[in-house]
């Protein structure tokens, strides 16, 4: 457990992609403490067994709260559709999720067809069912797994020429089918917003749901009057599964700094 006055926000991925709640964390409230693992051993999950990923879920949840975290942030929605009910089911500290937008987007939709882009495994879940099948009478929800944008991203590749190929691939069926909301519904994907913009142009909003997540963080650490005080200038340390040095250097990249990274036994 760390020792100190101000118990961190535990903050989790498959990898990298969760760096992008990271940064709406530590642009809205900035004086919370951020300890973020990433499970770069495992990554990607989203072409993994729902077992294994509620494993490690469950794994690094648990390694989360021995290190005194206040609240957690599954910042994977391939996590959070696979485990969240199992995670909120077994520990008392606040768990907080990140699910595809589809509210938003059904809301905004002028066409009434919305694209969703994620992985496999969250696209193929009960959870990821369950909220499409909400909105399904009111909209035509068309989805698209995109495997090779979490390896674009984990690789440093996502703004390369590569990128904006792949992108084309995925999203063009998409932009022909008539969707005007495009939903990002992995945390790996805001990474390739550059890309994706340039396809879409003026054809789809893109919504990422980075911010009404911390939103709803900062919501639930007010609330529970576990907030840290305004002005206090929160730290953030990282642990992985994988190869610190690697990981490091990763990080560093998308962070924007440069960045140590601890590594645990997987
Ligand atoms: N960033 C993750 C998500 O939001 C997982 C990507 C992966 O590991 O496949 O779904």
């Amino acid at each position: 457990m760390i020792a100190g006055k101000h118990r961190p926000i535990g903050i989790f991925d498959s990898g990298i992609g969760g760096l992008s709640i990271c940064h709406a964390v530590k642009s809205i409230i900035p004086e919370e403490d951020v300890l973020y693992f990433a499970d770069v051993e495992f990554s990607p999950y989203g072409t993994k067994s729902t077992k294994m990923i509620v494993a490690r879920s469950e794994y690094i949840v648990n390694h989360l709260v021995e290190q005194g975290c206040k609240l957690i942030v599954v910042a994977c929605n391939t996590a959070t559709v696979n485990s969240i009910a199992m995670l909120r089911s077994k520990y008392s500290v606040p768990i907080v999720g990140v699910e595809p937008g589809i509210k938003p987007a059904a809301l905004n939709s002028k066409k009434g067809v919305i694209g969703v882009l994620a992985t496999e495994q969250t696209i193929k879940s009960d959870s990821f069912k369950r909220l499409k099948s909400i909105y399904d009478n009111s909209v035509q929800i068309e989805t698209k797994a995109c495997p090779e944008f979490v390896s674009l991203v984990e690789n440093l590749e996502h703004k390369s020429a590569l990128a904006l190929d792949i992108a084309e691939q995925y999203i063009r069926p998409l932009l022909l089918a008539g969707c005007d909301q495009l939903i990002l519904g992995c945390t790996h994907f805001s990474f390739l917003m550059d890309a994706i913009q340039a396809v879409v142009q003026k054809e789809a909003k893109i919504i990422d749901t980075a911010v009404p997540v911390v939103m709803e963080i900062k919501k639930q650490l007010f609330n529970r009057r576990i907030n840290n005080a305004v002005g206090l200038k929160g730290e953030t340390n990282f642990w992985t599964s994988g190869n610190s040095e690697n990981t490091a250097r990763t990080i560093s990249n998308l962070w924007g700094q440069e960045v140590k990274v601890i590594q645990t036994k997987p």
